[in-house]
C-alpha cells in the first residue's frame, strides 16, 4: 500500500470555512443532553450566591421554582437536585421525609416542567447528616468511627422511595457504597417504581474538585473524609471498569464517571468496554470554579473554554454532561 501524504494530502483543506468545518464535526453539544445542578433550600425569595462557585445559588422554593421554568424554555434534558435542610442529625432524618426539602422541590419542580425536562434527584446522606459524612456511621470493633455500609444502604431505599413518591423522574445515586444501586433497583420495584431509572454515580472519585460543592451544599465533613468509601484517583483505572461492571449488574440504567476533567480517559475506557449503556459525566464545581476565576481576571475566554472543555468530555465518550453552564451553554447554542 502506498502511503499517500503531502502534496496529494493536505489537512487544511476541510478546515478552509466555517460551514465546511461544521460539515466534518463528529462532536456536538446539545441542550438536551445537559443536566443543571441546582441547590434548594427553605425559606422565600432567597437566592443566596455560591461564593466560590460565582453566578450559582442557593434557591427557596420559590425561586427554583423560576430556575425550572427556565430550564424548560432552554431545552435541557434535565435538572439534578440538592437539598440543604433546615436540620441536620445523625442519619439524615430530612432527605427521608415526605416533607422534606428534597421531596418539597422534586414536587414543585415537577409542577412547573410537566414533564418537559426531567427531574433527577442526588441521593446520598452528606448534605443531610450533621457530620458531612454520606451516610450512617457507627465505630468499629478498633473504636473507630467509620461509615457502616449496610445500614446505609437501608436509609438510601428510604431516600428513593421517599423521592418517587414526590415524583422524581430519575434518582442518581452518589454515595459509592457497596450494593447500593442493586438495593434501590429492588427498593424501587418493591414499590411499584419499577420503571424509575438509575443513573449511578458509578466511576466516584475521592477529589478535591468537589471543594466549591461542599460549600454550596454545606456537606464538609465534620472529621475525616471521603477516601474510605469514594475511589482513589491513583487506582488502577480496572477498577473503575470494576465498579462500573458491579453497577451495570446491580441494574444501573446509566453510568456516571466523576469528576469529569480530570478523569477522561476513564470515560473513554468506559465508553470502550461498555458501549450500549449511556454514559453519564459530572463537570464538577472545582472544574467550573476553575474557568470562573481565571475568566473574572480576563485571562481565558470563559465561552470557548466552556464549550471546549464539554467538546472534550463529550468526545471521550460522554453523552450526558451534567455542568453548571448547562443553561449558559444552552443560551450561545
Ligand atoms: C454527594 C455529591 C457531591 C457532589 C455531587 N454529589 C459531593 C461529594 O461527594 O463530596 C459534588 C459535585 C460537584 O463538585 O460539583 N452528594
Amino acid at each position: 500500500m502506498t502511503f499517500v501524504s503531502f502534496p496529494t494530502v493536505r489537512m487544511r483543506r476541510l478546515r478552509f470555512n466555517s460551514v465546511l468545518r461544521k460539515l466534518v464535526r463528529e462532536n456536538f453539544i446539545s441542550p438536551e443532553r445537559l443536566i443543571l445542578p441546582l441547590f434548594v433550600r427553605s425559606g422565600k425569595g432567597i437566592r443566596q450566591p455560591i461564593p466560590s462557585m460565582p453566578n450559582q445559588f442557593q434557591l427557596s422554593l420559590d425561586e427554583f421554582a423560576k430556575e425550572i421554568s427556565e430550564a424548560v424554555s432552554l431545552g435541557l434534558g434535565g435538572v439534578i437536585l440538592f437539598g440543604i435542610p433546615d436540620v441536620k442529625d445523625a442519619i439524615g432524618s430530612d432527605a427521608m421525609s415526605d416533607t422534606g426539602i428534597i421531596a418539597q422541590a422534586i414536587r414543585v419542580a415537577k409542577d412547573v416542567s410537566q414533564d418537559k425536562l426531567l427531574v433527577i434527584s442526588d441521593v446520598c446522606f452528606c448534605e443531610y447528616t450533621e457530620h458531612g459524612h454520606c451516610g450512617v456511621l457507627r465505630e468499629d470493633s478498633s473504636g473507630k468511627t467509620e461509615l457502616d455500609n449496610d445500614a446505609t444502604l437501608e436509609n438510601l431505599v428510604r431516600q428513593v422511595i421517599v423521592q418517587s413518591r414526590a415524583g422524581v423522574d430519575m434518582v442518581a445515586p452518589s454515595a459509592m457504597i457497596d450494593g447500593m444501586v442493586g438495593w434501590i433497583r429492588r427498593g424501587l420495584d418493591g414499590e411499584g417504581f419499577e420503571n424509575i431509572p438509575i443513573m449511578s454515580y458509578s466511576a466516584k472519585y475521592a477529589s478535591a474538585f468537589y471543594g466549591p460543592f461542599r460549600e454550596a451544599a454545606e456537606s464538609t465533613p465534620k472529621s475525616g473524609d471521603r477516601r474510605s468509601y469514594q475511589m482513589d484517583p491513583a487506582a488502577s483505572a480496572a477498577q473503575a471498569l470494576r465498579e462500573i461492571q458491579l453497577d451495570i449488574n446491580e441494574g444501573a440504567d446509566i453510568i456516571m464517571i466523576k469528576p469529569a476533567l480530570a478523569y477522561l480517559d476513564i470515560i473513554k475506557l468506559a465508553k470502550e468496554h461498555f458501549d450500549g449503556i449511556p454514559i453519564a459525566a459530572y463537570n464538577v464545581s472545582g472544574e467550573y470554579s476553575m474557568v470562573k476565576a481565571a475568566a473574572e481576571r480576563g485571562w481565558i475566554d470563559e465561552k470557548l473554554i466552556v464549550q471546549e472543555t464539554l467538546t472534550a468530555i463529550s468526545r471521550a465518550g460522554a453523552s450526558i454532561i451534567l455542568t453548571y453552564w448547562a443553561k449558559d451553554i444552552a443560551r450561545s447554542l
